[in-house]
């Protein structure tokens, strides 16, 4: 029992909280430790990044958080509760995320809702207002083929959006753009991101994007990932691409690639060490 003299639960401040989590593959010969002891948490309507070499378990962490993957060891607290079946707790975009190739862009939207057993025309009427936010007004008929990566990742996250409002994951959302595309994606979630008062998790190989979006950074090491560095980010909000030159922006930007090149070093010496 809660006594008024204990207050709120520490975990209640936090709408992400990531104590401890350790998490090991096996295969037929040998165990595969990816996390060892991740510990993180995500405040309201907060922006926070993760980056940190390739196969060091980012998104594992997410497959762990959003409740598709168990842990082995640790905590995960969504919204102040430690929920075992957290799924459906998160809108969760994961790192291949798929559009429906014969369904349109509005049903390929609602495809979460109606996963969670919302009727197909009240999920339709739901979403419609809000195609023109994701920059998608006048397309909710057209077939994916037919949409450029960009709309494709709008759609993905409008899709995860109306699953779940709160807190969303995004595990590498703009990867596979060009880095114009990029950049109009950048300036344009940080305007939903700010209408919408989201709190976002956001897994990123792109030091300056984790900069220009985040309130802070998290670094990971090399597989088994362990946090090695949780960074702040200093600059004024609104955000906007003039700040990637400024003195702050490159400063905060630099701490960060060399923390990142330090790992992905050690990252590579363990892939090439001899078995
Ligand atoms: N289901 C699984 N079974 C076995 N091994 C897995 C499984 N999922 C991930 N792994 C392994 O766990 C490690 C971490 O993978 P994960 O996808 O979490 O890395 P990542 O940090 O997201 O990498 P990237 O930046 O390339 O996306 C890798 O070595 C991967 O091979
Ligand atoms: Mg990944």
């Amino acid at each position: 029992m809660v006594t008024a003299a204990s207050g709120p639960a520490p975990q209640a401040a936090f709408r992400v909280l990531v104590q401890g989590v350790s998490k090991s593959y096996h295969d037929r010969h040998r165990e595969l430790p990816v996390l060892r002891r991740v510990s993180l948490s995500v405040r309201d309507g907060e922006f926070v990044s993760i980056i940190g070499p390739s196969g060091c378990g980012k998104s594992t962490l997410f497959n762990i958080v959003s409740g598709v993957v168990p842990a082995d060891e640790g905590r995960v607290y969504v919204n102040g509760e430690e929920t075992r079946n957290r799924v459906g707790l998160v809108g969760y975009m994961p790192q291949k995320d798929l559009l429906l190739p014969w369904r349109t862009v509005l049903d390929n939207v609602v495809l979460g809702m109606e996963v969670a057993g919302v009727k197909r025309a009240a999920a339709r009427s739901e979403a419609m207002p809000l195609l023109a936010a994701f920059g998608l007004a006048g397309f909710e008929g057209v077939y994916p083929h037919a949409l450029s990566g960009g709309m494709r990742q709008r759609v993905a996250f409008l899709r995860t959006f109306l699953f779940h409002r709160d807190v969303l994951l995004l595990d590498e959302p703009f990867g596979a753009l060009d880095a114009l595309t990029r950049s109009t994606m950048h300036e344009w979630l940080l305007g939903v991101w700010e209408k919408l008062g989201a709190t976002i998790l956001f897994v990123t190989h792109d030091v300056e994007e984790a900069v220009l979006l985040s309130d802070r950074v998290y670094v990971m090491t090399a597989r088994p990932g362990q946090i090695k560095m949780e960074l702040g980010i200093d600059l004024p909000r609104p955000r906007h691409y003039d700040m990637t030159m400024s003195q702050r922006f490159l400063e905060q930007k630099s701490v960060l690639v060399q923390a990142l090149r330090d790992e992905s070093i050690e990252a590579m010496e363990t892939m090439a060490a001899p078995a």
